[in-house]
């Protein structure tokens, strides 16, 4: 984890009510995709977390819906402004289990952090397969890019206004070697009953501290409680509790 002062470069809307953020600094600190940092914003006491899209060692973006006052409020800064941000928190994905073809199935702005994923995998000479869900096309984004990293993509729209008339899980392919997904409970929990391999799944969960000091963020897992902000968010689906998950 490092905290540091980053500038935002870019900040625009690129979907129904999504915007892609792009910091530069000195030393963001992140390791692996499925990661995520969380930045202060003016007169909000808590800060406001977001899965990594991408990263260099001076640069980091990510894709954000704008839900709330925190979000509108990170909607309207300008390019140019500071903020106080921790970066490179949390367990990301490990691509050690992907197998030749895995699954990338995200949900709305789950696409974000699995496009980081996907980029790893890529770099690897692993060859994923990714299954986007998005309610209509007009909350669809990263399209584009996943398509230029020459891989096997599959959209899915609840109303059935771009790809597949679906959600993501009924979209699913076939054949896949293991499964990575983040996106909305309900649609991670059906994916779980449906895929046929184990797989790790970026979980959600309103944080207080956001780096493991005041357990606010615990849930159950077979092994004991585990912090969502330190031990996740990305967990191993063996290891988690699905009915206890809220
Ligand atoms: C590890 C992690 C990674 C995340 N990554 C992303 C991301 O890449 N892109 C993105 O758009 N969002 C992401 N989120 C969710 C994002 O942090 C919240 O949407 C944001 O903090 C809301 O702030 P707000 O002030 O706008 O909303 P608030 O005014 O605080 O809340 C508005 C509404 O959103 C709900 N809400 C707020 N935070 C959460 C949360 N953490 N989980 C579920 N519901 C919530 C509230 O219950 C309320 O209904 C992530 C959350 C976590 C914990
Ligand atoms: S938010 Fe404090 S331990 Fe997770």
């Amino acid at each position: 984890m490092r905290q540091g002062n980053f500038t935002i470069i870019k900040n625009e809307k690129v979907a129904n009510n999504t915007y892609f953020i792009e910091f530069a600094g000195e030393n963001p600190e992140f390791s692996s995709p499925g990661q995520f940092f969380n930045i202060s914003l003016p007169e909000h006491f808590l800060r406001r977390p977001f899965s990594v899209c991408t990263f260099s060692g001076s640069t980091f973006s990510a894709y954000y819906k704008t839900v709330g006052k925190g979000t509108s409020l990170l909607s309207s800064l300008s390019v140019g402004t500071h903020l106080d941000v921790l970066s490179g928190l949390g367990n990301g994905f490990n691509i050690k289990n992907a197998g030749a073809r895995p699954v990338l199935v995200g949900g709305g702005t789950g696409a974000s952090p699995l496009f980081g994923l996907a980029k790893a995998l890529t770099d690897a000479d692993i060859t994923p397969v990714a299954v986007l869900g998005f309610a209509t096309a007009a909350d669809a984004f990263l399209i584009s890019q996943f398509e230029d990293l020459g891989i096997e993509l599959i959209v899915a729209t609840d109303d059935g206004s771009l790809g597949i008339c679906g959600n993501a899980v009924s979209a699913l392919p076939t054949d896949y070697s293991y499964v990575y997904s983040c996106g909305p409970l309900p649609m991670m929990r059906a994916l779980h009953l449906a895929s046929k391999t184990e797989g790790q799944y970026s979980l959600e969960a309103r944080l207080g501290c956001g780096f493991g000091a005041c357990m606010g963020c615990s849930i159950e897992t077979k092994n004991g409680p585990r912090r969502v902000c330190k031990d996740g968010p990305v967990f191993y689906s063996e290891d988690l509790l699905w009915q206890t998950l809220v």
